[in-house]
């Protein structure tokens, strides 16, 4: 009699204990990042409805398949914790170019549903590879010289590649993206970098150049209209030649230093000029 109490106080104990463990695990919860579909270990199923942070009661044999809601990244480098190597390619015009990549990426909620019936939560590698092949394949549709000057053409068009194919296989936007390195064959590296400096040192000459020529056309020109000026308005006061020659003297003086002349050499100018210049008429050669 009290063996068989013992028995049923025994089973009821087990009994209650159960009960509270299928009551406690039917409530499962979501950490503020995450995002989850409520899924059925009993039938294997899944509904389509969308759980967000808290704990909620989901059933017997019911719990979450999780997702974040932050950014994620893949990277695809040489440096440490990067989920592959970097992304070997070849240039255009047939180089190898070796990318150090990285972007981040977020799951679209409303297709999450889709995303785990496409890859059962186990989305991460196949997306990786869709993401190297994309990027291999943007890479060949630029030349070598363009990885130089273009990153950013070069950069924008992979983001744009790898955004599309993941809205339509991976169910993620892909909303930042980095080309962190460019490596090309050493000997090619090293002829276009020669090759841009020298590029860059003509330009710099041509533009120093031109802008010397304009500075001295600019200083001749002045001092040519201002001695006009002077020459006809001294004409039309009635002053003498004295005069005029008086008020070139300043016009004249920037000539001489926009021409690098000598004070004989500046002579020598003013004679031809005067006697090129100046009406025969009016003409006294008054200078030593
Ligand atoms: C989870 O899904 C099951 C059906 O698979 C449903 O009976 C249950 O109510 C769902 N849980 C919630 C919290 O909606
Ligand atoms: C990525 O694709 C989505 C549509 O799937 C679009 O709304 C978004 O503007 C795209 N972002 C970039 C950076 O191209």
């Amino acid at each position: 009699m009290s063996t068989g109490l013992a028995v049923g106080v025994g089973s009821l104990i087990v009994g209650v204990i159960a009960i509270l463990i299928l009551i406690f695990t039917s409530f499962r919860s979501l950490e503020v990042n995450e995002i989850g579909l409520n899924y059925s270990g009993i039938t294997k199923s899944v509904d389509r409805d969308l759980y967000t942070s808290g704990i909620h009661f989901l059933g017997v044999g019911h719990s979450f398949i999780k997702y974040p809601t932050t950014v994620q990244t893949y990277e695809f480098s040489k440096g440490k914790g990067s989920d592959a190597p970097s992304v070997r390619s070849r240039t255009k015009d047939g180089l190898e170019v070796e990318l150090e990549i990285s972007f981040q990426y977020l799951y679209m909620s409303l297709e999450l549903y889709d995303l785990y019936m496409q890859y059962g939560g186990l989305e991460k590698l196949p997306c990786m590879k869709i993401a190297i092949d994309i990027l291999t394949d943007v890479a060949t549709q630029y030349k070598a010289s363009q990885f130089f000057f273009d990153k950013e053409k070069i950069t924008f068009a992979m983001q744009k590649a790898v955004n599309k194919t993941f809205a339509q296989y991976c169910f993620a936007t892909v909303d930042y993206f980095q080309l962190k390195s460019i490596d090309l064959p050493d000997k090619y590296e090293i002829a276009i970098q020669e090759t841009e400096v020298m590029r860059q040192d003509i330009h710099k000459a041509e533009a120093e150049k031109a802008k010397m020529q304009i500075e001295l056309e600019t200083t001749i020109l002045q001092a040519q209209i201002a001695s006009n000026i002077n020459i006809n308005k001294a004409e039309a006061n009635g002053q003498s030649f004295y005069k005029i020659q008086y008020q070139q003297a300043a016009s004249l003086k920037t000539i001489k230093d926009a021409l690098g002349l000598s004070n004989p050499d500046l002579l020598d100018y003013l004679r031809a000029k005067i006697l090129r210049e100046y009406p025969e008429d009016k003409m006294i050669i008054g200078m030593a």
